[in-house]
């Protein structure tokens, strides 16, 4: 195997930027991994990292999960690609029917992007409207729809909208602040008989995380049905982590449509869209809203994403929020000697720290926070083999596997790693 040295050269040279996703290349030294086990990520130039980032945020069973690997094989052993239904593929469907929309259907795709563009289009086409609401800093994926006040690496890179994405396509975009039920309120009003959906991650975790207000879902809920338009809950990070049933479960709001992606996919590419029969038999061949893939409901993708679920059923989330607690404690005990300002935002398994606000409740707050010092402190980390995400527009990842070994060795990196990278 080719040295770390040589690899970074090679990828600058044959990959854009040396990644294929732009996330990455805010890893500082460009992070090259060469396998996983558990809590761990190793990687090209001989570290072993506590892994917080878990392939942003698919692995909460860890890497290399032995239960998801056998899986995977028995699925080699029979072939990998048919084009054709599969018994794997309706397993999966009714195991995230039952927990997510009972008496559900559910579209198989191979993103999130690609959930929340069939959602999106589904939306339009069932209700005959063109415009969509979105909140400033979610992300839903690289498509034109979503890429306006985005999240994630397009917060990140200073481009929440993207060159490329049409005016006129933009325009059918509207943006409220997040949190911000009074704003969605007036976009109602002025334009309630053309909104056919109002998008929302029901936890912000592109912006950092920011948890909703009290009552902001259940406002969204109210005023979506009063005007006729869907609300699409996007779980692709929520789901199957905050709960068995996502977001809806955990706050008690049911969305029109979810969307999924990440952790159903037990770490291979995937994403869904779920929603009641009346609405998604809209989507072809029942109706006439097109969908397609080569690859939807790809078999080795439906395995592995069952194994993950049957684990997560049998062992319940409550490690990786409890791991999630540990570290936040350990994250105060890094900063608080150190007398300077932070807010940290925690929902169960999924947590952001963000140096030099007090509080961080919309995404307002999360811009005014040092995205400097918080990086200084990723880079700090990574050197002492602890491995957060390169970005305070991130989330901060636990899986059921972060045990106490790797979370003890955890807290000594961040106290370390904090005063060297945080000065008051
Ligand atoms: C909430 C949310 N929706 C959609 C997406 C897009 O998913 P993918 O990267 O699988 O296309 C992401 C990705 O991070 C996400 O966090």
């Amino acid at each position: 195997m080719a040295g770390y040295g040589e690899i970074v050269e090679r990828a600058r040279r044959a990959l854009v930027g040396g990644v294929d996703s732009p996330v990455r290349a805010l890893t500082e030294p460009l992070l090259v991994a060469s396998r996983g086990r558990g809590p761990y990520l190793y990687t090209a130039d001989g570290r072993r990292l506590v892994d917080y980032v878990l392939g942003y945020g698919p692995l909460i069973l860890g890497h290399a999960h032995p239960e998801v690997a056998e899986a995977v094989r028995e699925q080699l052993e029979r072939g990998w690609l048919y084009g054709a239904t599969t018994e794997v593929e309706v397993e999966l469907a009714e195991e995230i029917l039952r927990h997510v929309m009972p008496g559900g259907r559910v579209r198989f795709v191979n993103s999130g992007t690609e959930a929340t563009m069939t959602a999106i289009r589904l939306a339009r086409g069932y209700t005959g409207r063109d415009l969509i609401v979105k909140f400033e800093g979610c992300y839903h994926g690289a498509h034109d729809a979503v890429l306006v006040a985005a999240g994630s690496a397009a917060a990140s890179l200073g481009i929440p909208r993207s060159p490329g994405v049409p005016e006129a396509v933009a325009r059918l975009t509207l943006v409220a602040p997040y949190n911000d039920l009074a704003t969605v309120e007036e976009l109602f009003e002025r334009h309630g008989g053309e909104i056919a959906a109002v998008i929302v991650e029901p936890v912000a975790g592109n912006n950092g995380v920011i948890p909703p207000a009290p009552g902001f879902l259940e406002g969204l809920r109210r005023l979506t049905r009063r005007y006729g338009a869907l609300l699409i809950f996007d779980e692709v990070i929520t789901g199957f982590r905050l709960s068995l049933g996502g977001a809806q479960d955990y706050y008690g709001v049911k969305a029109d449509l979810v969307t999924l992606g990440k952790i159903i996919g037990g770490g291979f590419p995937i994403g869904a869209v779920v929603g009641p029969a009346e609405v998604m038999e809209h989507l072809t061949p029942t109706g006439r809203v097109f969908n397609a893939g080569t690859f939807n409901g790809h078999p080795v993708a439906m395995a592995a994403g069952l194994a993950t679920l049957r684990v997560l059923e049998r062992e319940g989330l409550g490690r990786a929020s409890e791991a999630a607690g540990i570290l936040e404690e350990a994250i105060r005990e890094a900063l608080d000697p150190l007398g300077v300002e932070y807010a940290l935002n925690r929902v169960e398994s999924m947590q952001q720290f963000f140096p030099g606000v007090a509080e961080v409740r919309g995404p307002q707050d999360a811009a005014r926070a040092d995205a400097k010092a918080y990086h200084r402190l990723h880079k700090a980390l990574a050197s002492r083999g602890v491995l957060v995400p390169p970005s305070v527009h991130e989330t901060i990842f636990t899986s059921i596997v972060h045990d106490e070994e790797a979370l003890d060795h955890t807290r000594r990196a961040l106290r370390e790693a904090a005063r060297e990278a945080i000065k008051p």
